[in-house]
C-alpha cells in the first residue's frame, strides 16, 4: 500500500499539537542582548546580579565544589531520594533544629524548586481526595502549569492590591471561603514572586489558624530563603504554618540562596498526621520520583552538603548571602526615596517588584531607553545598580501616576 502525503498529514501522531508562544521572559532575555545601547538596563531575568551585574558562584559554593571534585571517587547512582544527607542537613536551615527532627517530617531531595513544587502535585494528585489547589493572584507564572500537569484543578483568589502596591490580606482570606476541607493553600514562604510583598507575623498567625481550622492543607513554596530578611526571618512564617497543621508541604530551592540556578537543586518535605502516616508519603514520593527524574542531578545538593557540613563554609555561605541580602535591599532603599509610587517597594522584600505600569509603558521604556523587563511590569531589584537607579527611575517617572 502506497502512504500519500495527505494520509501522512491526517494521521501522524504529532499532527494534532499546536505552536506554542514563545517564552515571554526569554524573548525579553533575546531583545536585551541584541540591543546594542551601553546604557541598557536588565530588570527581566530572575536572577540575583552583584554590582558588576553578574550572577556569580558563590564562594563557598566554589570551595566545595574544588573538594568535590578532588574527593569525589564514584558518580554511581544514589537513589530516587537523592542525597539524603544533602536534605537533613538543609531540612536544619528550612525548618529549623525543632521541626527537622520532628517524626512526622519527611522530605527528599528534587530537581530544584520546580521538581519541589511537581513532586507535590503528582502526590497531591495520588490521594483519594484529588483536591483543589488554591493560589493567589498574580503568582510565578509556573505555578499554574505545574499543578494542571499534575491533572490537579486549580482556582485562583486575590492576593495582590495594585492600587496600594501590598498584598490584600482580607481579599486573599475571602477568596479561600469556597475552598473545602483537604483542599491546598499554596503560599509563598517569604519574597513573593512577583510582588515582593510578604505576610506579617499576625498574618501568618492568621493564616495559619484559619488553615488549620478548615482543614486546608498548606503547601508553602520557599524559594528565597534569606534574600529577604534573612535566613531565620525569612522561614518564619512557613515554620508557624508547620506548626499549626496537621498536614502541610514545604518545596524549597537552593537555586537562589546557594546561586546554583542551572544545578537544580532542591527538596519537597511533607508534615503527615503522624510519624506512621509519613512513612506510606515518602514511599510514594520515592516511587513518583523514579518515574519523574528516576533520580535527581548530584553535583549541585552534593556541593551543598558539604557547605552544611562544614562550619567554616556555612558561615562563609551565610556571610555572601547576608551581603546579597543587602545589596537588594539598599537598593529598594533607593528606589523607595527616589519616587513617591515607588515607596512600597522600600518596605517589601526579595528579588521582586511589581510596577504600576501597562504593557505599553514597559514597551515605551525598552524602545526609548533600553530598559528591559516583561511586560507585566515585574522587575528584578538586582538587575539595578546603585547608579542607574537614578535613570531608571527618570525614565520611569512619566509612566507612574501620582496621587
Ligand atoms: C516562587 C518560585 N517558586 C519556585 C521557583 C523554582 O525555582 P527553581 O529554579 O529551583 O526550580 C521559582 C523560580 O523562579 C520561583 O520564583
Amino acid at each position: 500500500m502506497t502512504v500519500t502525503l495527505d494520509h501522512l498529514a491526517a494521521t501522524a501522531l504529532f499532527g494534532s499539537l499546536q505552536r506554542q508562544p514563545p517564552d515571554a521572559l526569554l524573548a525579553v532575555i533575546g531583545m536585551h542582548r541584541a540591543d546594542p545601547r551601553p546604557d541598557k538596563i536588565d530588570v527581566g531575568v530572575g536572577v540575583y546580579r552583584d554590582a558588576s551585574g553578574k550572577t556569580p558562584v558563590m564562594r563557598a559554593v566554589k570551595e566545595a565544589e574544588r573538594r568535590l571534585l578532588s574527593t569525589q571517587d564514584s558518580k554511581s547512582y544514589l537513589g530516587a531520594e537523592g542525597d539524603q544527607r544533602f536534605t537533613d542537613q538543609l531540612a536544619v536551615v528550612a525548618l529549623g533544629e525543632r521541626l527537622a527532627a520532628d517524626p512526622r517530617i519527611d522530605g527528599i531531595q528534587t530537581p530544584g524548586g520546580t521538581g519541589a513544587l511537581r513532586l507535590a502535585a503528582e502526590l497531591i494528585a495520588r490521594t483519594e481526595r484529588a483536591p483543589t489547589i488554591w493560589i493567589g493572584t498574580p503568582t510565578w507564572p509556573n505555578h499554574a502549569p505545574i499543578f494542571r500537569a499534575a491533572g490537579l484543578a486549580v482556582r485562583s483568589q486575590a492576593y495582590f492590591d495594585a492600587a496600594r502596591s501590598d498584598l490584600d490580606f482580607d481579599a486573599f482570606i475571602a477568596g479561600l471561603d469556597q475552598a473545602v476541607a483537604g483542599d491546598v493553600v499554596l503560599l509563598h514562604g517569604c519574597c513573593h514572586n512577583p510582588t515582593g510583598t510578604a505576610f506579617s507575623t499576625a498574618q501568618w498567625q492568621e493564616l495559619a489558624a484559619l488553615t488549620a481550622s478548615r482543614g486546608l492543607v498548606p503547601l508553602i513554596d520557599l524559594a528565597y530563603q534569606g534574600l529577604g530578611k534573612g535566613l531565620e526571618e525569612d522561614a518564619a512564617g512557613m515554620r508557624i504554618m508547620l506548626d499549626a497543621a496537621p498536614e502541610a508541604l514545604v518545596a524549597y530551592s537552593c537555586d537562589k540562596n546557594f546561586a546554583l540556578y542551572r544545578e537544580r537543586v532542591g527538596a519537597l518535605w511533607v508534615q503527615a498526621s503522624s510519624p506512621a502516616a509519613v512513612v506510606p508519603v515518602r514511599e510514594t514520593m520515592l516511587v513518583l520520583a523514579r518515574s519523574l527524574w528516576s533520580m535527581p542531578p548530584d553535583h549541585g545538593a552534593a556541593a551543598v552538603r558539604l557547605i552544611l557540613e562544614d562550619n567554616a563554609l556555612t558561615a562563609d555561605w551565610r556571610a555572601e548571602l547576608v551581603d546579597m541580602c543587602a545589596r537588594i535591599n539598599t537598593l529598594r532603599a533607593r528606589l523607595g526615596d527616589a519616587h513617591p509610587v515607588l515607596a512600597p517597594i522600600a518596605r517589601q522584600q526579595g528579588l521582586f517588584a511589581l510596577l504600576p505600569i501597562d504593557r505599553v509603558a514597559v514597551a515605551a521604556l525598552r524602545e526609548r531607553h533600553g530598559i528591559y523587563m516583561p511586560d507585566s511590569g515585574r522587575i528584578n531589584i538586582a538587575g539595578l545598580r546603585e547608579e542607574t537607579v537614578a535613570p531608571f527611575v527618570a525614565a520611569l517617572a512619566p509612566y507612574l501616576a501620582c496621587g
